[in-house]
């Protein structure tokens, strides 16, 4: 029995149980605003692990989400167990993100009017390997193409040396997965966006790939 009201970054609530059913729900623009504590902390915990090593505060992760409840087009994706948040996907129209996210697309002469952005997938480890991760790709890519004005669905992801020190043993790379779904890198999209890793004395440039599919 695997009990998360106890793990470092979710909320305190009812136990919550992998045999209990998980329910998703799926939230657009400013109806995203409520969960944003609950989603932060999903943030906080699952982004302290390898790859990402990031050690988010509540206040720096609600600044973040205020991307998505700003934009009417946004989608969140939340998988819910008990009354905790376990898992979470969201997207943007590009032309919502943040200045750093849009700048590889306009310095590569891409229309970001045309490119529908995932922000993250997210889950806790007990519920990984249950079909969530393409549950969250197939629903994002519903409602890009639901939206209708869009090429291209498109993310990002930090890339990491294979023998990076803090990889932990057995790590399953993500591009497997990506690569399933129909996506690949682009080479001309490249950025580095900046943080603090868990061992790091002052934020480093972390290199960050994207990766993108057509809507056909
Ligand atoms: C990304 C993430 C949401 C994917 O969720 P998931 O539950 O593993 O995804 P799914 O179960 O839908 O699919 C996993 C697929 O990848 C493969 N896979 C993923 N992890 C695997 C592992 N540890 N061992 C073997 N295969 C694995 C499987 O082949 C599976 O495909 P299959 O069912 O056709 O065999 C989850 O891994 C996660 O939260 N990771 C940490 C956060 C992160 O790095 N997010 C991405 C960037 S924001």
């Amino acid at each position: 029995m695997l009990v998360f009201k106890d793990e470092p970054g979710l909320p305190a609530g009812a136990p919550c149980l992998p045999e209990r059913p998980m329910q998703i729900e799926l939230y657009r623009g400013a109806a995203i605003a409520p969960h944003i504590p609950g989603l932060a902390s999903l943030r906080i915990a699952v982004f302290r692990e390898y790859p990402y090593l990031y050690d988010g505060t509540q206040d720096y992760e609600q600044r973040y989400l205020a991307t998505y409840t700003a934009a009417a087009d946004s989608l969140c994706v939340i998988v819910r167990s008990g009354t905790t948040i376990v898992g979470a996907a969201t997207g943007v129209p590009l032309a919502d993100e943040t200045d750093e996210v849009k700048a590889p697309f306009l310095a590569a002469g891409r229309d970001i009017a045309r490119v529908f952005y995932f922000g993250e997938s997210l889950l806790m480890p007990a519920f990984r390997g249950l079909g969530l991760g393409k549950r969250f790709f197939a629903e994002r890519q519903a409602h890009a193409q639901a939206l209708g004005r869009f090429d291209w669905c498109a993310f990002c992801a930090i890339q990491r040396p294979d023998d990076h020190p803090r990889r932990p043993p057995g790590y399953y790379p993500l591009h497997g997965l990506w690569r399933a779904q129909g996506y690949q890198p682009f080479p001309d999209l490249r950025t580095e966006f900046f943080w603090r890793d868990l061992d790091e004395t002052t934020a480093s440039a972390k290199p960050m790939a994207f990766w993108m599919k057509p809507l056909t």
